[in-house]
């Protein structure tokens, strides 16, 4: 998968750097060269002795190494590569990356080139989520790096919540998906997926039937054509595919935040099901039973996330592709649905209950465009996914 590639890895320091000894093997396994580089924090958590014994190289260390200069200089060493990969990213080393610091090895191979970068941040969950943190992450997206991770879980430092690194495979994939030689390489496409839950109060919400399979396998179709995904998703049934970046929400409105922060993209699908309508005021308390009677629940419109892209004046994707579950007069509310959006297709599917196609592994779609209604024959939604990121991967080229 990897044959022939170079990937220079940064390993920082983190108590996640040990997971990076299994991503030297597992470069190497898929037939990768990796050049080691180690900071001075990371070699504190791994040694330089067990990573360069791995890589079957020598690991890079200092900025200022005469050996290394004198063979081949630090600029050389990164330029050479395909990927730079910074697993695990600390806080630190992507506060220096968005400073454009060099005032070590690492920092300086990462601004000392253009070759692609991939980060898998690794962290205490209180320093991800501070807002310099935050605000290196969007820096460093708007410089066009790309990010895995960090998961959602319990830490070594005791905490619960976002900061883990992601794992091997799932950095793996990534590298995988960022080197894939397809047609959609450079192109950074958005999909949205799965349900959107709308609270009534911090326990109960109001949700769709949507498992989020299709805009799953939406978003893996063109990661295998060689797209950077960001894949935001509601709560779905299915999980979400490796090797894209994930952004978890859960309300409509969140999900509009999250569309809005990855933009700008060359196209965007919107597969979701997002609810229509929230609860006007959402309780901050539990609702509770009451002798005077039930509650009474106001609604209020969501955002038309589709809608709004689509009308956006500056900065739409140049292909916007929505959905539109439908069960009855499936064409013609549909081709209404395109028009009143303004979005470039549709792909529109009959969901009746009969049909078993909501939750269900097949689907039975009409691509709607400028030149008509085009109707599929019932197929696979991994099959359905293929089909629609082959057509994407041509209406970009062409
Ligand atoms: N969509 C969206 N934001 C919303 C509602 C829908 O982005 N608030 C997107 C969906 O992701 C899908 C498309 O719009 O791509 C169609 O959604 P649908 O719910 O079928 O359309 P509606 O506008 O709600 O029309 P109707 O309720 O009349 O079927």
């Amino acid at each position: 998968m990897l044959a022939g590639k170079h990937i220079l890895l940064i390993i920082g320091g983190g108590i996640a750097a040990y997971k990076s000894l299994e991503l030297i093997r597992r470069l190497q396994d898929q037939g990768a060269r990796v050049t080691p580089v180690l900071t001075r924090a990371g070699a504190e958590f791994v040694t330089p002795l067990s990573v360069s014994a791995l890589a079957g190289t020598a690991v890079h260390q200092e900025l200022f190494d005469l050996t290394s200069e004198a063979e081949m200089g630090h600029i050389q060493l990164s330029r050479s590569a395909d990927l730079l990969v910074v697993a695990p990213a600390t806080a630190d080393l992507m506060a220096k990356m968005a400073q454009g610091s060099a005032n070590d090895l690492a920092s300086t191979l990462l601004l000392a080139t253009d070759t692609p970068a991939l980060l898998a941040p690794a962290m205490n969950v209180r320093m991800w989520e501070h807002p310099a943190t935050q605000r290196n992450l969007e820096t460093l997206k708007k410089d066009g790096l790309s990010f895995i991770g960090p998961n959602d879980g319990s830490m070594a430092c005791g905490e619960f919540g976002p900061g883990r690194m992601a794992e091997p495979e799932e950095i793996l994939a990534a590298i995988a998906a960022r080197l894939a030689d397809g047609p959609l390489k450079g192109k950074r496409i958005l999909v949205t997926s799965g349900p959107t839950h709308e609270p009534i109060d911090p326990v109960r919400y109001i949700a769709n039937r949507s498992s989020g399979a299709q805009g799953a396998a939406v978003a893996r179709a063109l990661r295998d054509l060689g797209a950077e995904v960001v894949f935001i998703t509601g709560p779905a049934a299915v999980r979400p595919p490796e090797g894209v970046q994930v952004v978890p929400v859960e309300s409509a409105r969140e999900m509009e935040a999250a569309v809005q922060a990855a933009l700008p993209a060359d196209a965007g699908v919107f597969a979701a099901a997002v609810a229509d309508w929230r609860v006007a005021s959402a309780s901050d308390r539990k609702l509770k039973k009451s002798k005077d009677g039930l509650p009474v629940l106001e609604f209020a419109e969501n955002p038309d996330i589709l809608k709004t892209v689509s009308q956006m004046k500056a900065g739409r994707p140049g292909l916007v592709v929505g959905f539109a579950a439908e069960t009855n007069d499936v064409i013609e509310n549909a081709t209404a649905k395109r028009k009143r959006k303004g979005c470039d297709w549709i792909v529109a599917n009959d969901v009746s209950p009969a049909t078993g196609i909501m939750g269900g592994s097949e689907n039975a779609v009409i691509l709607i465009s400028d030149e008509g209604a085009e109707e599929w024959p019932r197929m696979g939604k991994d099959e359905v996914a293929r089909r629609l990121a082959d057509r994407i991967a041509a209406a970009l080229a062409g």
